[in-house]
């Protein structure tokens, strides 16, 4: 049984809609060395695209804590990129972490902001959370301008095994 809506969400220039098999190939070829890098945890094969596909319908039937959506273009159905907000911050609740990425063919023209954005309705509309968090890498100068550009502030800088991120914070 769904226990979560199931969102179509648009702004007219992308939309953000649950990802299936049939976009795994689109996915994986999308993936360069900044999205292995600072999203995917290290290189895609086709084998784990499938199994994290897999993953995000499982979480998206069950009700789970991770709400993962492709990032589509508007004029032609493509798949661009990816937004995932997890719900499950340990011990932060009021924020929802989100994480994006846009595939290198479509950056430079502000997609991942409106993907934010898209994400942002999304979980005024589904969830009690109160505001999104972003967690980058200080050495993801694009990554942190997207956060500047979407109106997000600075809170801090967390120490984590990977590294330093720092911290930034927008109200929903
Ligand atoms: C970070 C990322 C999502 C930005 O997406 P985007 O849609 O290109 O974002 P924007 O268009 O707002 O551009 C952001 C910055 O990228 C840089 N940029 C501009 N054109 C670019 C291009 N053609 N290619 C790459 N970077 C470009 C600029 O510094 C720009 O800032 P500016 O608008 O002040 O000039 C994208 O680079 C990406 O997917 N990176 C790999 C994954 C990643 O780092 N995710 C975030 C993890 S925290």
């Amino acid at each position: 049984m769904e226990t979560t809506p199931i969102p179509r969400l648009s702004d007219g220039v992308i939309y953000l809609r649950r990802l299936t098999q049939a976009d795994a190939a689109a996915h994986l070829a999308g993936e360069d060395e900044d999205m292995a890098k600072w999203l995917s945890g290290g290189h895609s094969t086709a084998a784990t695209v499938r199994t994290a596909i897999d993953k995000f319908a499982e979480q998206w039937r069950t009700g789970g804590p991770r709400r993962a959506l492709g990032v589509f273009d508007c004029s032609n159905d493509r798949l661009i990129g990816f937004v995932e907000a997890n719900l499950e911050l340990p011990g932060d609740s009021a924020e929802v972490n989100v994480s994006y990425g846009i595939f290198p063919e479509w950056r430079g023209q502000g997609l991942a902001g409106r993907a934010v954005n898209l994400m942002a309705e999304y979980l005024r509309s589904a969830t009690d959370a109160r505001g999104i968090l972003l967690q980058i890498a200080p050495e993801n100068s694009r990554s942190i301008r997207v956060a500047e550009k979407a109106g997000f502030v600075l809170v801090g800088v967390h120490e984590f095994a990977e590294g330093q991120r720092v911290r930034y914070v927008r109200k929903l």
